[in-house]
């Protein structure tokens, strides 16, 4: 049946009012689409109110990470992921790390960039340096837009501004750079740079167009270390699998991809556990990865002289504690007392921690018995669930798929079949 998606006015009607016109639309039943209406109102308010034509909430699980130590002080980090061994996998790394003292970590201010875009200027150059010339008037006015970032030491603390020759064009950049303190700062910034066009266009004779942050946060990186002792790792081999692993991975784009998704695993769990916006990380972290102009590896790692393995992780982490969701979202606000971070910049070491451990752990496992393995048993369940398998039925049909070698649908489906047949 072909659906009609246009709803004048849907964006009006109340989250149980919208389901039931999407049931009507998409010609399927209650039953069909059950699984998008909310089952919880409280969420759903709240959900109504963070975005758009909400109909529902998506429950993804979440998992808490044990056994990290970070900078001599132990954490309970939350993580939510839709993946198996994400969360296994971060928390046996963090206790091999911990045998060598955890992690230790550092970040840079919380700096944002916001960029104004200038089309048109005649002058270009001269442009530039009048832009330059206006600093001081530049900066106020943009404080002007937030005086409590500014009470709180934060605030536009400087302007840089570029020549970024387009194909047919050239274009005077101007950026702005914020302290956010504690925000993310996407709103601070934006706001900012708004502020600014007039004057802007005042100072270039030109025309502003986009107005907005850049997601290279390249100057609010986290960083972290981790010696991870070679035995508890599972020997020299492993240790050397693992340098072979990121020596591959910084020479090749295609490995590189992987193996940054690996470090995104751990890092974007915690990012979404804490309402954070998980784009701007990802966005961030790849163009970080690209930027000696070749995608590479975000992380690196070598051998200390008693052969354990040291590895290292430095990634634009723009994420806050105050606004957004973090602020909104009661399991965000229950992740950030679990965490017990103090600001911003705590919170992006913590999870730039995490990345490095998750790297660690996928390496690891690829480097001695494979990845499949530690994802079978939660994988069979997810297979076994699939295929209709309840209550006792489901460790029942676990272990016969994984005793049988073929994690499949087919086979669960099987398996269950007989189960039922032979009563049990
Ligand atoms: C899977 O989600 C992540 C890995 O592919 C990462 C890697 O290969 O390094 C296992």
């Amino acid at each position: 049946m072909s659906v009609n998606s246009r709803i004048p006015g849907f964006y009006k009607l109340t989250p149980p009012e919208r389901f039931k016109t999407i049931v009507e639309r998409s010609g399927l039943s209650e039953g069909d689409l059950a699984g998008l209406a909310a089952t919880d109102g409280k969420m759903l308010a709240i959900a109504d109110r963070m975005a758009e034509n909400v109909v529902g909430t998506l429950p993804i699980p979440l998992g808490v990470a044990a056994n990290f130590t970070i900078n001599g002080r132990d954490y309970l980090i939350p993580m939510a992921t839709e993946e198996p061994s994400v969360v296994a996998a971060a928390s046996n790394m963090a206790s091999v790390a911990r045998i060598h003292g955890g992690f230790h970590t550092s970040s840079d201010q919380p700096i944002m960039i916001s960029q104004i875009q200038v089309v048109g200027a005649k002058d270009p150059q001269a442009a530039r340096l009048r832009l330059y010339e206006r600093r001081q008037d530049l900066l106020d006015l943009a404080n002007e837009q937030d005086p409590l970032l500014v009470k709180l030491g934060g605030g536009a603390k400087d302007i840089e501004v570029r020549i970024v020759e387009a194909a047919s064009k050239t274009y005077v950049v101007l950026h702005l750079i914020v302290d956010v303190r504690d925000a993310m700062g996407a709103n601070a910034v934006n706001t900012m740079a708004e502020a600014l066009a007039p004057l802007v266009e005042q100072i270039t004779g030109a025309r502003v167009r986009l107005r907005i942050l850049s997601n290279k946060a390249d100057r609010r990186l986290a960083r972290v270390r981790a010696t991870y002792d070679c035995q508890a790792l599972g020997g020299p081999d492993v240790v050397d699998g693992i340098i072979d692993a990121y020596a591959f991975a910084a020479a090749d784009p295609y490995r590189a991809a992987t193996h940054n998704k690996g470090i995104m695993n751990g890092i974007i769990a915690v990012v979404l556990a804490t309402g954070n916006d998980t784009r701007a990380v990802e966005a961030g972290a790849h163009c970080h990865a690209a930027a000696g102009g070749r995608y590479t590896s975000l992380s690196h790692y070598e051998k200390d002289d008693a052969g354990n393995l040291v590895g290292t992780l430095e990634v634009p982490m723009a994420v806050g504690l105050v606004g957004g969701a973090t602020k909104t979202h009661p399991v965000a606000q229950a992740a950030v007392k679990l965490l017990g971070v103090q600001g911003a910049q705590e919170l992006a070491e913590v999870i730039v921690a995490v990345g490095l451990a998750q790297n660690t752990g996928a390496l690891r496992a690829l480097s001695a018995e494979g990845i499949q393995k530690g994802h079978m048993s939660l994988h069979a369940r997810n297979i076994a669930v699939a295929a209709g398998a309840d209550g006792d039925e489901i460790e029942k049909v676990v272990s016969r798929l994984k005793d049988g070698g073929h994690v499949r649908l087919d086979k669960a489906q099987a398996v269950l079949a007989e189960l039922r047949q032979s009563g049990g």
